[in-house]
């Protein structure tokens, strides 16, 4: 005969010995399961007679229930154990810097910036963008812009030229964006409102030239484009860019092979301890070169003279980017030192709008 009460303390202290869900489970099984212990002992009452089934009946089936509710409550206080474990081991130390995500750890270089700022600004006023290649042919960089052969305009330009083909002729490097002026005229017909930025070549190197640079070059082309136009843009153009409500200009008389007349624009401003501010003060700077277009420009690029006239100006880009956010060796721009590009650049995310702000 089986010692009931014997049997319950052996299977109950299993349990308590039980240190994990696992283990648990064994104890469960070796009673509960199919050839547990107890599962054996309610297997003996078929054989019984009812006398004694009544006596023994209830003494296994309660051993049974005893046994099921020891092992659910044991299973209980395991579970929540293995959850406190698991809790106290994956804690998140909320005192930690947050990562910066991706998106915001890459910065904008000034000149993406600048260009961003002032593609912004002529568009509010109507201007497409054209662009051109880098390597252009000699006709377009110089001879379709009025520069003769032979020319010593030529030479002002510190041209980088390609070996000579067969025939003679070599591409260049352009020197400036006026080839866009070109092709765009040869493109489209008139109106023509075009802003051109772009990569321009010289071989040149200080503190203020690298031997690749940047200029946004314009053109309007209309029946009745005139200077008057030219100053306004280029005035409004300053104040924005600039962010200031005033600037003063200076158009100078000048040379340009392609202009005729050729101008070239100071703005006003005062350099105070490493501080420019614009619209006051004694400094002139000189910002771009800009006239009316050649006659034989325009003729050159298949256009009528006496039906048509325009202007066109070159901005220099790195130059008003070394202005607006106070950069003084231009070679920094192209040496791709990833501190001077966290310091100067700009957030990629804070696109530059007119509503929304150029560079706040
Ligand atoms: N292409 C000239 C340069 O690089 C700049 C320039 C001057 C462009 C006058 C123009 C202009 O379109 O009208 O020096």
């Amino acid at each position: 005969m089986t010692d009931f009460a014997k049997l319950e303390r052996e299977i109950l202290a299993s349990i308590a010995a039980a240190k994990d869900e696992a283990a648990l489970e064994a104890v469960r099984v070796a009673a509960l399961g199919k050839s547990g212990s107890v599962s054996a002992l309610l297997k003996t009452l078929g054989a019984m007679t009812p006398d004694e089934r009544k006596v023994q009946g209830p003494a296994i089936n309660g051993l049974k229930d005893r046994v099921g509710a020891a092992i659910a409550a044991a299973k209980d206080t395991l579970a929540a154990h293995a959850l406190d474990a698991k809790l106290s081991s994956e804690t998140v130390d909320v005192t930690l810097p947050v990562r910066e995500p991706p998106t915001e750890a890459g910065r904008v270089h000034p000149i993406s910036q600048v260009i961003d700022e002032l593609t912004a600004i002529f568009a509010d006023m109507g201007f497409a963008v054209a662009e051109g290649p880098d390597i252009e042919t000699d006709d377009y960089n110089f001879t379709k812009l009025n520069f003769p052969e032979g020319h010593p305009a030529r030479e002002m330009h510190d041209t980088f030229y390609f070996p000579p083909k067969a025939d003679g002729s070599r591409l260049l490097l352009r020197t400036h964006t006026s080839p866009v002026q070109v092709r765009t005229m040869l493109g489209q017909k008139p109106p023509i409102r075009v802003i051109c930025p772009g990569r321009t070549y010289r071989s040149d190197s200080d503190q203020t030239h690298t031997p690749m640079f940047h200029q946004v070059e314009g053109l309007v082309i209309d029946k009745g484009s005139h200077l008057g136009h030219l100053k306004w843009i280029l005035q409004e153009f300053c104040k924005a860019f600039f962010e200031v409500d005033n600037v003063n200009m200076r158009f100078r008389p000048s040379f340009f092979p392609f202009t005729e007349p050729s101008l070239e624009v100071d703005i006003q401003c005062k350099r105070d301890k490493g501080e420019i501010r614009f619209g006051e003060g004694e400094d002139w700077l000189e910002i771009l070169g800009c006239g009316m277009v050649h006659s034989n420009v325009l003729h050159n690029c298949g256009l009528d003279p006496d039906e048509y006239q325009g202007f066109a100006w070159g901005l220099g880009i790195d130059r008003i980017a070394m202005l607006k956010y106070g950069m003084n060796d231009l070679r920094a721009f192209f040496e791709a030192d990833v501190r001077w590009l966290n310091h100067y650049g700009f957030r990629p995310l804070d696109f530059p709008t007119l509503a929304g702000g150029l560079s706040a």
